[in-house]
């Protein structure tokens, strides 16, 4: 008795998620094992009633057990204090300047749906924004691109309570406040729901949406990959690059990666890479032949590199510029006659609703729960460490996929 009080204390005042599944789960567990005195516990008949029609809600439900305590937690935590954690930043600057506040959480309008999220990715692109490099976003501002979780409420319908969704892009943590949250509105056309089955974790499922939404557009898309392409993803050990690979490999490619450190060969190899080349600017000099060269190049490092990746590309090749690790944006004095080798092909990507909108995450999932394509979660934080994540993303210490989870 003297616990089931505890728990509901904790889960009327604290409102935590796992107060209340502890809860829950000792008072349905008295309950199936006959001893139904839980229903006196409170002296306050009005409290009693109020647990007996949670309890016998819950019980009755037909969902599974893990998500009626999900829903009921969830509404208890909203209703409790209506606020939750978000990552905003006031001022541009380093990590430090990232900052866990209670916010309300946001109500979803209809063509909006409320996400409760679960993991949120780390991008590049956030870090652009911390620091100040990103036109026309205003702060204060909650950051992030991108989000994984679980459906809080679609006004509109377009989704059901409860289901696991991914969402990237459109503005998102720019225009109108992010995924660094423990909840974000977003619109529904930029959301996608994972309808396989999953017993994936948060942190894998987290890893996916704006990663998979790059790579997968970028192979598939802007590269065109074919079965036997040879192909060069320069910044192989981004996690983009990681992604890149398992999807090229997946189409039948023969993949070359490269990163800076010679001791990463062994991580890239056991990720699928065929070859390996340690860049030190210089890839084309390291080719010795001409049927060495590459059909496609999908360059990661940007334009301090860009050159070097058209001279290592063959007649006909492509090259794709989709990252800029190398932390330039503009090419001094270019010339593109000079600067483009004949019968060499140059372009860009970058995924916006569109392509995350088509990207196959369900495929991916069913894929990752087979065992047929892999996912390297780099490291993973809680939000509370969001200044943390965000150093190890200014270190490049992660070696994958960046994941934050929020509960
Ligand atoms: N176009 C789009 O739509 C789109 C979308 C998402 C991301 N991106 C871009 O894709 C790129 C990869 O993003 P990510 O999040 O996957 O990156 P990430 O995982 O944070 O990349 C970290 C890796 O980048 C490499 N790196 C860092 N600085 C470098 C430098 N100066 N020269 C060469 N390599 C360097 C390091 O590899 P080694 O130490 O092993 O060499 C490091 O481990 C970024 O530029 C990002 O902005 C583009």
């Amino acid at each position: 008795m003297a616990k089931a009080r505890a728990c509901q204390r904790a889960f009327v005042y604290r409102g935590q998620t796992s107060d209340m599944q502890g809860s829950m789960q000792y008072l349905r567990s008295r309950i199936s094992r006959g001893d139904w005195r839980i229903l006196t516990l409170h002296r306050n008949p009005f409290r009693s009633i109020f647990w007996c029609g949670i309890i016998l809600a819950s019980t009755l439900s037909t969902n599974n057990i893990y998500t009626t305590h999900f829903h009921s937690s969830s509404r208890t935590i909203m209703a409790a204090n209506n606020t939750m954690k978000a990552v905003v930043i006031h001022t541009k600057g380093g990590p430090e300047v990232l900052k866990v506040e209670q916010r309300p959480i946001p109500t979803a309008k209809p063509g909006q749906v409320l996400i409760r999220v679960k993991a949120f990715g780390l991008n590049r692109s956030e870090m652009f924004t911390r620091q100040g490099h990103s036109p026309g976003v205003d702060f204060p501002r909650t950051l992030g691109i991108e989000a994984t979780g679980i459906v809080e409420h679609a006004p509109g319908g377009e989704f059901e309570k409860g289901q696991i969704v991914m969402t990237a892009m459109g503005g998102m943590g720019r225009q109108f406040d992010g995924g660094y949250a423990q909840y974000t509105v977003v619109p529904t056309n930029q959301v996608q729901a994972i309808t396989v089955p999953t017993k994936l974790g948060w942190d894998v499922l987290g890893a996916m949406p704006e990663m998979l939404n790059t790579a997968y557009g970028a192979i598939t898309k802007s590269l065109n990959v074919k079965k036997g392409d040879r192909l060069l993803i320069r910044g192989g050990t981004t996690s983009v690059g990681l992604a890149a690979l398992a999807i090229a490999k997946g189409l039948g490619a023969h993949v070359t990666s490269t990163s800076r450190r010679p001791e990463r060969e062994s991580m890239l190899r056991e990720y699928g890479a065929d070859e390996f080349f340690v860049d030190d600017g210089a890839i084309a000099e390291q080719i010795k032949d001409e049927g060495q060269k590459f059909d496609k190049v999908l360059e990661l490092v940007g334009v301090v590199t860009l050159k070097d990746s058209l001279n290592a590309t063959a007649k006909g090749g492509v090259v794709s510029l989709v990252g800029i690790v190398g932390n330039s944006w503009n090419i001094e004095n270019f010339q593109p006659q000079e600067f483009i080798p004949k019968y060499r092909f140059l372009t860009t990507f970058g995924g916006w609703i569109e392509e995350f909108m088509d990207t196959p995450l369900n495929d991916i999932v069913q894929q990752v729960e087979d065992g047929t394509f892999k996912i390297k979660v780099g490291k993973v934080f809680h939000i509370d460490q969001i200044a943390e994540a965000h150093q190890c993303m200014d270190d490049n210490a992660a070696e994958g996929k960046i994941v934050v989870l929020t509960g």
